[in-house]
């Protein structure tokens, strides 16, 4: 489990976040939304490129002309750059930040983390060269600091500071840091987003409409209300007062006037080492990867379609069997969350009470036979007038602690876990209703097993739940290990809702199929 108090800090934060903006809240979209801002530093980016001079002489006067003579279109354009910039940094430490808090980077998901952080070094030194190409004094300023940061590297020799007497900067160089912001690192960045991404299913790259306008609506504004503008102009004969720095992006620079160029990057590497290690602190064991067995796989590839993690593969058949796949589990991609085991229609209880339930594909930490068992003995337990069984997950609010003489909990894996077989056996063995109680809507601990486990239940999914089960004797409430009041009203709610519609127990309905 996470560091408690930084998750129930940021879970506060979410909360809050969630009655202000509702399904729009911006810390469920942060990738997508920094992706949203890098199409706009594109589109704005290519734009000002038309009207940019790129030499020493010429490319402060263009950028000065971008700002005053034509400040209505391009000089929006440059503040709308700089803006997304900025918004683009901002999103990706909060969704770094939440990643870690929530505990998304341990086991499986080490990679997502691992080469999170070269991007945001990326992103940093992608907008530093995008400062230098303004030529004023800041970017005299950032240029000089890094110079000296580049001189205290050993493949240097001390070279760069010369660069920057007066006198010695030629155009080349200029055109150099111009192809780096333009060409080499924006190329560099996509390379390494799609490698992010690359061990994740069905990553979706767009922000709601609705936020991705707001956001823009937002930027704008800023814009208009405070236009990005130059400092004076760039003078290799004068040392650059300070300036008004973006402490998004050249935030090392200051440290510069009190440390060595060593000290701040052993600083630099220090905090890029403890970052690409915190998926392994402190180490963890993997949790038991899923298992298929082909005596009971059809090859029907539902797993493979519902695994958020790439984990399944599907492959010719091998056993002989009549059917033309089979599905393989990668354990090492596999992130244990036995989404695959409610995809499956052989996770099915109505199967032969006496016999093992045996299904396509399992986990070994809590096999379908288990859960059928649990899911029986919750039964049996229940009392009073209305009995509910609730299903919940290990991320989301602890549904054992809801247990009363009408209600059972039982903890999955993951909502996405529950095939829905077992909700309909569940009433047909006599509970008076079934609550599914995973992580927050909209925020599963693994991406999409409450958003899965909804649409079997739709009928948008397979395998679906019967059209037969009465809709009226399921809720589903989702909420994290804070939301203990909320689930708690919703059950309340369902019980009483339930009792008014007769929810007398059904016991002994069932026959085993
Ligand atoms: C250019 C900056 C970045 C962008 C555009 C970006 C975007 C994304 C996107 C779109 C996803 C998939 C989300 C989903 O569909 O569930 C993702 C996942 C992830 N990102 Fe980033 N990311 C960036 C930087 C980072 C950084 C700096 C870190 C941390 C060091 C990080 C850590 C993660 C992790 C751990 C996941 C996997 C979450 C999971 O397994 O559910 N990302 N990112």
């Amino acid at each position: 489990m996470q560091s408690a108090p930084i998750k129930r800090t940021y879970l506060a934060l979410e909360n809050w976040f969630n009655y202000s903006f509702g399904s729009w809240n911006p810390l469920y979209h942060l990738g997508t939304l920094t992706i949203f801002f890098f199409w706009i530093v594109l589109v704005t980016g290519i734009y000002l490129f038309i009207f940019f001079h790129g030499s020493l002489d010429g490319a402060y006067a263009s950028v000065e002309r971008i700002t005053h003579e034509q400040w209505y279109a391009a000089g929006i354009m440059r503040s709308l750059h700089r803006y997304a910039s900025d918004a683009a940094i901002g999103c990706i430490l909060l969704h770094m930040f939440r990643e870690f808090a929530l505990d998304r980077h341990h086991g499986a998901r080490w990679y997502s983390w691992f080469t999170g952080v070269p991007l945001l070094w990326m992103v940093v030194t992608l907008g530093i060269t995008g400062y230098w190409l303004v030529w004023d004094q800041l970017a005299q300023y950032i240029a000089i600091g890094s110079a000296h940061l580049m001189d205290a590297l050993p493949i240097f020799f001390g070279s760069m500071t010369g660069n920057f007497l007066e006198g010695a900067l030629s155009d080349r160089f200029f055109i150099l840091i111009e192809f780096l912001h333009l060409l080499g690192q924006p190329m560099l960045l996509v390379f390494a987003l799609w490698l992010h991404v690359r061990r994740l299913s069905n990553v979706n790259i767009h922000p709601p409409r609705g936020l991705a306008i707001g956001s823009l609506a937002a930027l704008l504004a800023l814009s208009l209300a405070k236009p990005a503008v130059s400092h004076g102009p760039a003078d290799l004969s004068t040392v650059p007062q300070i300036l008004n720095l973006d402490w998004f992006y050249l935030n090392i620079y200051p440290l510069l006037d009190y440390w060595s160029a060593g000290q701040v990057w052993m600083l630099a590497f220090g905090v890029t080492f403890l970052l690409l290690v915190l998926p392994w602190v402190p180490p963890r064991k993997k949790g038991a990867a899923a298992v298929v067995d082909l005596s009971h796989c059809d090859g029907c590839k539902q797993c493979f379609d519902d695994c958020p993690f790439d984990a399944i593969s599907v492959q010719a058949r091998t056993d002989g069997a009549p059917h033309e796949h089979e599905v393989v589990v990668d354990p090492v991609l596999c992130a244990s969350c036995g989404i695959c085991v409610g995809s499956c229609h052989y996770s099915n209880p109505f199967r032969k009470a006496e016999t093992e339930l045996k299904t396509g594909i399992d986990m070994p930490q809590l096999p379908a036979e288990e859960m059928r068992a649990r899911t029986d003995a919750a039964i049996a337990e229940l009392g009073g007038e209305v009995g509910i069984v609730i299903f919940g997950c290990e991320h989301g609010f602890d549904v054992t602690l809801l247990n009363s003489e009408d209600t059972r909990g039982i903890k999955l894996l993951c909502s996405g876990m529950l095939p829905p077989s077992f909700i309909d056996y569940a009433l047909r063995k006599g509970a008076d209703g079934v609550m599914i109680a995973g992580c927050r809507h909209a925020d599963c601990y693994f991406r999409f097993g409450n958003r899965w486990m909804e649409q079997r239940l739709e009928g948008a999914r397979n395998p679906i739940l019967r059209k037969r089960v009465d809709r009226g004797r399921i809720v589903i409430q989702g909420g994290a290990e804070t939301d203990r009041r909320v689930v708690e009203s919703a059950l309340a709610r369902f019980r009483q809702q339930l009792s008014e519609n007769g929810g007398k127990r059904r016991e002994g309905k069932i026959a085993d199929a």
